[in-house]
């Protein structure tokens, strides 16, 4: 019997295929510097059995559909706003995510970005490397105090709370917005649960980490960034489609919030061109919430092991349910 053919739509080590090899017939996307182009992946698609994508890869019916073969897409993301669950549902396609692995470590990027926006701390690097530091004066980058404030997180899922954890040790206060209630966060953290409006009003600093769908996107624009106080720092570290982003860029530039920090952006890579490369106050990152070596191979391991799980009929470790969000 041939082996089961599997398609990872980037470069990844070879290492970790190593323990897989005799079971599977791997192919490979083989640019790093390069995304799969479309027609490449139906092409693959056709012939495989099973998907290690990633989350800029749109997994929805018109590719399914060219599927005959397929019976898992492993998502190397915890996040799945890229995949089409009730078209995957309707050709028998198993799809699976990445949660835990990565909260910790996206957590820490998330909280990184919040104290780099509020005390400038891209705009002081530059500073020096522009060769501008001339003096020390009283108000020199001066930027906002981050402990003992107010954290506002959106979506207090296992993010969240990881967020939130790093929050308390900067002795802030914490209030969260969710779907349901977290009764766990509000006894361990002591975070308060209120409505959207409530904390967008209170915060200082607007956090989210709520999944894209269709309940949330754009659920940020002209409105909730008028109900934020003009001290306020909002940060993105979910998916760039929950912000209005022209809306966005203009609540910076009118100073109708004081700055954001983005880890996600709604068209990834994001243009230079776009509006936020012209605002100092709106530092970016290029979606990297989750990369640290240990834990991209902690998430790579997990696709593998969620594709084993299906071929072996023992079932993968993190199925998507759909429906789900
Ligand atoms: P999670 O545990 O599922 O948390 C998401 C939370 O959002 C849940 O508590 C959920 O409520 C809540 N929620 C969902 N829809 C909502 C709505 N319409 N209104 C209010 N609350 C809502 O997921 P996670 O592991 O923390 O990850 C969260 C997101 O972060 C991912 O979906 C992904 O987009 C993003 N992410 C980004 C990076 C990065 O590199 N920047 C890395 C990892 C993840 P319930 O508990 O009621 O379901
Ligand atoms: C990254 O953005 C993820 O959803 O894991």
């Amino acid at each position: 019997m041939s082996k089961p053919r599997i398609y990872i739509t980037r470069k990844i080590p070879d290492k970790l295929l190593e323990p897989y090899k005799l079971q599977y017939d791997f192919r490979m996307w083989g640019k790093e510097d390069e995304a799969v182009p479309r027609d490449v992946l139906k092409k693959e698609v056709k012939q495989a059995d099973g998907l290690l994508c990633v989350l800029t890869e749109q997994i929805d019916e018109d590719l399914l559909q060219e599927a005959p073969y397929l019976k898992v897409a492993a998502n190397m993301a915890v996040g799945y706003d890229n995949i089409d669950v009730n078209a995957a549902k309707k050709y028998g396609v198993i799809i699976t995510n990445t949660p835990d692995v990565l909260t910790e470590t996206t957590a820490d990027l998330g909280f990184s970005l919040l104290l780099v926006t509020a005390r400038r701390m891209i705009e002081a690097n530059q500073y020096i490397k522009k060769d501008q530091w001339k003096n020390w004066s009283p108000y020199l980058l001066a930027g906002s105090d981050v402990h003992h404030k107010t954290i506002g997180i959106t979506g207090m899922g296992r993010i969240g709370k990881a967020i939130a954890r790093r929050a308390k040790g900067f002795g802030m206060s914490v209030m969260y917005y969710n779907r349901s209630r977290k009764p766990e966060a509000e006894d361990e953290l002591q975070a308060v649960y209120t409505d959207f409006d409530t904390l967008l009003a209170e915060a200082d600093f607007v956090v989210s980490v709520l999944p894209l769908t269709a309940e949330t996107k754009h659920i940020f624009n002209a409105e909730q960034f008028q109900k934020m106080k003009n001290s306020a720092i909002f940060i993105n570290i979910s998916r760039g489609g929950v912000v209005n982003e022209a809306d966005l860029a203009e609540a910076v530039r009118t100073k109708q919030i004081k700055g954001a920090g983005l880890d996600v952006f709604e068209k990834e890579p994001v243009a230079a061109d776009h509006p936020f490369m012209q605002l100092e106050e709106i530092v970016c990152m290029p979606h990297i919430g989750s990369a640290s070596e240990e834990t991209r191979s902690g998430m790579l391991n997990l696709c593998l092991e969620n594709i084993h799980g299906v071929f072996t009929g023992r079932g993968p470790k993190t199925p998507v349910e759909a429906g789900r969000l």
